[in-house]
């Protein structure tokens, strides 16, 4: 017989993991700075735009997928339609190439946490962070390992694993409840001690100051979807996965609102938090904060940021909240996207939650440390990311909307669904957006980005090594879908019957 799914304890259980999943780096070192170069104050109205339009109703498809078929990506998917398999694989190989160089992020960040203690990067943060720290090199294959980076690393992992195995309730649940309320905490210090920085008013005009005329920009409105996209971790198994947990009679979209909003206002508190203390960098060097560098992502949070904490009173206790912050936020999605993966093995190949976190979390933890704690990790990090999140996240919404919605027909099905568990009911606007809006915006995106990658490359890369790892990256998606799709199941997923009929 059949063992019983496993569960969240109950829905504040599920709430919190989601939130977990949601918050993460993107919310603190990717949020503040697209906001500022999109229209600053403006550029709300195109983020609630693409939150309601497309946030929203993607994140209920992922749970009505979710929890009516109740499997992960995988399972879920085939329980839709056979062939639809590939897609839910897609996702999962999604899953393992974010986890690769997630983890090294977060191991960066504990790093950081340590070296805040005594300001160990020194008078010199750039040269510390690519130089000393990470040791980059030229873009191409390395074998040069990092220490400092491999040990961090691996502890990351170690604690991935441990967390796994323990199971959905005993595991992932558990370490949420322990994160996410001291991340809440850390982070909510670390806000109100910027808002107290000199400058911190500066910084915020400067964010926040509309500049109506952003909203005439199509490029803005793109910004505003892939970051609602890739804050909510939306489309590509995440809360498909997360909502198979759930009781088969649970609310599924007041939780879901519940999860959105607390992003966004993550995002906010976040952008709050970054510019008071831009606006202290720039008071501090006498320059008006359009002047300041590296204002967004990993060089915002290893370079400038350190430079701030060494010049500040109180320096070491900002630098540990801050990092410390990173660190939870980070590890907190880290276990959402390694469960993925976990349970469409467990799953098609009948492990236990134990055996899954091991052999998944092994492989896995390996290809991180081959590929993240060499002297390429950074490079190689910044253009998989690019790849996976533009394309690979992107071409799996565009393709779970087309498909589900148009050739399977399944809109209403699934809409029934979510109207017969949940309390707030979703109206026929909601296959609209799904049906219509989503495939228009996100597949312009989608084609656009193609496009402009092809004829202009990425960043300062050679085209050797774009393909390499760019491209290289999307034919592992799909190679990797398709194998995995090909072998056998252990005990077939088909004969199941979705509740209510
Ligand atoms: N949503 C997360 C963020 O905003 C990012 C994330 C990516 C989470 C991949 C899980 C998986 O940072
Ligand atoms: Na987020």
């Amino acid at each position: 017989p059949e063992k019983p799914r496993e569960e969240w304890t109950g829905q504040v259980g599920f709430i919190i993991a989601a939130i977990g999943s949601a918050v993460g780096l993107g919310n603190i070192w990717r949020f503040p700075g697209v906001a500022y170069e999109n229209g600053g104050g403006a550029f709300l109205i195109p983020y609630l735009v693409a939150l309601l339009t497309a946030g929203i109703p993607i994140l209920f498809l992922d749970y009505a997928i979710g929890h009516r078929f109740r499997g992960s990506a995988p399972t879920a998917f085939r329980r839709l339609r056979t062939w639809l398999e590939t897609l839910g694989w897609f996702q999962v190989m999604i899953c393992f190439v974010i986890a690769v160089y997630y983890a090294a992020v977060i191991a960066w960040s504990l790093s950081f946490f340590v070296f805040s203690f005594d300001l160990g990067w020194g008078d010199d943060p750039a040269a510390f962070f690519t130089g000393d720290y990470l040791q980059v090199s030229e873009p191409g294959i390395s074998l040069d390992f990092v220490p400092g980076v491999l040990i961090p690393l691996a502890i990351v992992w170690v604690l991935t694993i441990v967390v796994l195995a323990g199971g959905v309730a005993k595991g992932v649940q558990r370490a949420n409840m322990v994160f996410l309320p001291l991340l809440v905490i850390a982070f909510l210090v670390l806000v109100v001690r910027s808002l107290f920085l000199q400058g911190a008013t500066d910084g915020l005009n400067a964010l926040f100051t509309p500049n109506w005329e952003a909203l005439g920009d199509a490029n803005v409105w793109i910004a505003a979807y892939s970051q609602i996209f890739f804050s909510l971790s939306i489309a590509f198994g995440i809360m498909i996965t997360y909502a198979s947990y759930r009781k088969r009679r649970a609310n599924l979209t007041s939780p879901g609102l519940v999860v959105a909003f607390a992003n966004s206002s993550f995002e906010i508190l976040a952008g709050i938090g970054v510019f008071s203390t831009l606006g202290f960098l720039a008071h501090q060097e006498g320059v008006q904060i359009g002047e300041l560098e590296n204002i967004s992502g990993p060089t915002l949070t290893f370079i400038t940021f350190p430079a701030i904490i060494s010049e500040m009173p109180g320096g070491v206790f900002f630098g540990a909240l801050f990092f410390g912050s990173l660190a939870m936020a980070g590890f907190t999605s880290l276990l959402s996207i390694t469960q993925v993966i976990s349970a469409g093995f467990q799953e098609k190949f009948g492990w236990s939650p134990r055996q899954a976190a091991l052999r998944v979390g092994l492989v896995t933890a390996i290809v991180s440390v081959l590929l993240f704690s060499t002297a390429d990790g950074l490079n190689a990090l910044d253009t998989a990311d690019q790849w996976v999140n533009n394309i690979g996240v992107v071409a799996s919404a565009v393709l779970t909307c087309v498909l589900v919605l148009w050739v399977l027909r399944r809109g209403r099905e699934l809409q029934y669904h979510l109207n017969a568990v949940s309390t707030f009911r979703v109206g026929a606007w909601w296959q609209v957006f799904l049906a219509v809006l989503a495939p228009i915006v996100l597949g312009y995106m989608l084609i656009s980005r193609i496009v402009t990658l092809i004829t202009d490359g990425y960043g300062e890369y050679p085209s050797g090594y774009t393909d390499l790892v760019g491209w290289g990256t999307v034919v592992v998606l799909v190679v990797g879908a398709i194998v995995l799709t090909v072998l056998r199941w252990r005990r077939s997923p088909d004969t199941f019957t979705p509740w209510p009929p």
